[in-house]
């Protein structure tokens, strides 16, 4: 009986390896609509931006080996998925000048409030974990890009009607 329970378990297992979800891996990650074509991204932001946040905001994925094994794989994938739906920096421009003001303003909360890399990421990609140092980086960067956007842009184009983020 007990045998087999644990070939049942086995095979579930193995069976579970056999769903792959589809990977965020692009040829051209960064397109038209890429931040830095638009906005300066200074080399230390797009470094921290690389290392901390473009697994899950950019068109590209750096997949660690482990994440070829389930349930790791679709935890993952989730992740990503839902990341890059709410900020994509390889697409920033593609969205109302409103929205991306609100994604800078969100940035600079994430960051402060700690929220961002989120915490499961950071357990594995200690790389990731920001000093105090990097968060003052992002935050100021952010808020450059905010002004340069309320000095280049009408008021009202800047506030995010309710219509959907
Ligand atoms: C391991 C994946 C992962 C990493 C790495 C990551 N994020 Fe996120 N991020 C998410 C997910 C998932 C969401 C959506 C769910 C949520 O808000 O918690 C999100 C949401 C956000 C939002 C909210 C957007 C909105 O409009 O509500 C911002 C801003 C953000 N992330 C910024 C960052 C920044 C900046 C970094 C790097 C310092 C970063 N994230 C790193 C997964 C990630």
């Amino acid at each position: 009986m007990k045998k087999k329970i644990l070939i049942g378990i086995a095979l579930v297992v193995v069976l579970a390896q056999l769903y792959r979800p589809e990977q965020n891996i692009s040829a051209t990650p960064a397109g038209e609509f890429d931040i830095a074509k638009k906005y300066n991204v200074p080399q230390n932001v797009q470094q921290i931006l690389d290392v901390a946040c473009y697994d899950c905001h950019s068109n590209n994925t750096r997949y660690p080996w482990y994440a070829n094994i389930q349930p790791v794989a679709s935890f993952m994938a989730n992740h990503v998925d839902e990341g890059k739906h709410e900020l994509n920096f390889n697409e920033f421009t593609k969205r109302r000048v409103a929205i991306q003001n609100h994604k800078l303003e969100e940035v600079i909360e994430m960051i402060k409030e700690g929220e961002m890399p989120i915490s499961s990421y950071t357990i594995t990609h200690t790389d990731a974990r920001l000093t105090t140092e990097q968060k003052q980086t992002l935050i100021n960067w952010a808020t450059s890009i905010m002004d340069t956007l309320k000095a280049t842009y009408p008021a009202d184009s800047l506030v995010l009607k309710r219509k959907r983020a």
